[in-house]
């Protein structure tokens, strides 16, 4: 009778540690618990509004905690952008709080400037991906459903309007109206996307840079047939200049200068486009080819 050598024990026992190592792991990935996700919904929108986005969420990842949050919905989403940071950034303290592995924020249209708000602001925050979807991260430069009724020619004289006190004092979108021919207007009076990019003097800006900088990814989600964003590549970090021509992201100064830690983010290879054609502004929450391509691969 044939005795096993120890070589064959060596091996029958390594067999059997390989089983239970590699079976013990896959249990675990079987029962990962995909992170929450909290959606921030756009400009005269509400939280209702995000239903179809949170069920294809809940559909490709079942069990995921997801939460559409109603603060500001309709017209309140026109007040102010600061203490709309304030009380988004609130709510998502708490969620945070019971969220060990962090979680995933989707922030639509005016909601992703919202967002960046909060991420330049909560110094401990543990988001994870921050997926801006169709935004206007740059700020805006043309019709949205708020100027609807202004003629697209009358664009250039909505400065006068978005850079006096009653403008900034009050409306959302002229906090974030960026006028490339009125740079210098802009710079002096945006209480918020000016400040946000560090255009300005802000004694905060190191703080709020580390802060931002703390997301693992930033996904950009746009396209040419939005319609709403102006330009829609603004929804990327381009921006028009003096002349009207998109200048990409890489050749603004906020990011040349790094300004507000996007270069870092992309040089850690943490910016992700996402570029879809055939979407309407209001359908992009709502595409399941969007969903599949540009959405469900960052939510884990
Ligand atoms: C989902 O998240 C919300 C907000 O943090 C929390 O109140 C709720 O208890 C969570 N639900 C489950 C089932 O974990
Ligand atoms: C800087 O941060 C402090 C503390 O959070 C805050 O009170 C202050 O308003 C900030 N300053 C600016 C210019 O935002
Ligand atoms: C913000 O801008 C000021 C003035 O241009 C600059 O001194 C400062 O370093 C900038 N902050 C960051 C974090 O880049
Ligand atoms: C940035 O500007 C330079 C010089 O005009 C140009 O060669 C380059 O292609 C631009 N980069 C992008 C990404 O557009
Ligand atoms: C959904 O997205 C796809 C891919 O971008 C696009 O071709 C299609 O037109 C979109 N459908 C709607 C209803 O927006």
């Amino acid at each position: 009778m044939k005795i096993f050598s120890p070589l064959d024990v060596g091996f029958f026992l390594a067999s059997l540690l390989y089983v239970i190592y590699f079976g013990s792991c896959y249990r675990l990935q079987a029962t990962t618990q995909y992170r929450p996700v909290v959606i921030i919904h756009g400009v005269l929108d509400n939280a209702g509004t995000m239903n179809t986005l949170q069920t294809m969420i809940q559909k490709a990842h079942p069990g995921t905690n997801v939460t559409a949050l109603n603060l500001y919905p309709d017209e309140k989403s026109l007040k102010p952008l600061w203490p709309q940071v304030k009380d988004f950034g609130d709510a998502l303290i708490q969620i945070m709080k019971d969220a060990q592995d962090g979680i995933n924020i989707i922030c639509y249209s005016q909601g992703g400037v919202i967002c960046r708000g909060v991420l330049s602001t909560i110094p401990d925050h543990n988001v994870n991906t921050f997926i801006a979807l169709s935004s206007p991260l740059m700020g805006q430069f043309g019709d949205t459903n708020v100027f609807k009724f202004v003629p697209p020619e009358f664009r250039k004289e909505i400065y006068k309007f978005c850079y006096g006190s009653i403008g900034q004092d009050h409306l959302s979108v002229c906090q974030y109206w960026n006028d490339p021919q009125h740079q210098d207007l802009f710079i002096e009076k945006s209480v918020f996307l000016a400040v946000l990019n560090n255009q300005t003097t802000n004694v905060n800006s190191t703080e709020w840079k580390k802060n931002f900088i703390r997301i693992k990814n930033l996904v950009m989600i746009s396209g040419p047939d939005d319609g709403v964003i102006t330009p829609w590549q603004s929804s990327h970090f381009a921006f028009f200049d003096e002349d009207l021509n998109v200048v990409e992201m890489e050749n603004q100064t906020v990011y040349k200068e790094d300004y507000f830690g996007l270069q870092t983010l992309h040089k850690r290879g943490a910016l992700q486009k996402c570029i879809m054609s055939g979407v309407e502004h209001t359908h992009w929450h709502s595409n399941q080819t969007v969903f599949d391509n540009c959405i469900e691969p960052w939510l884990w």
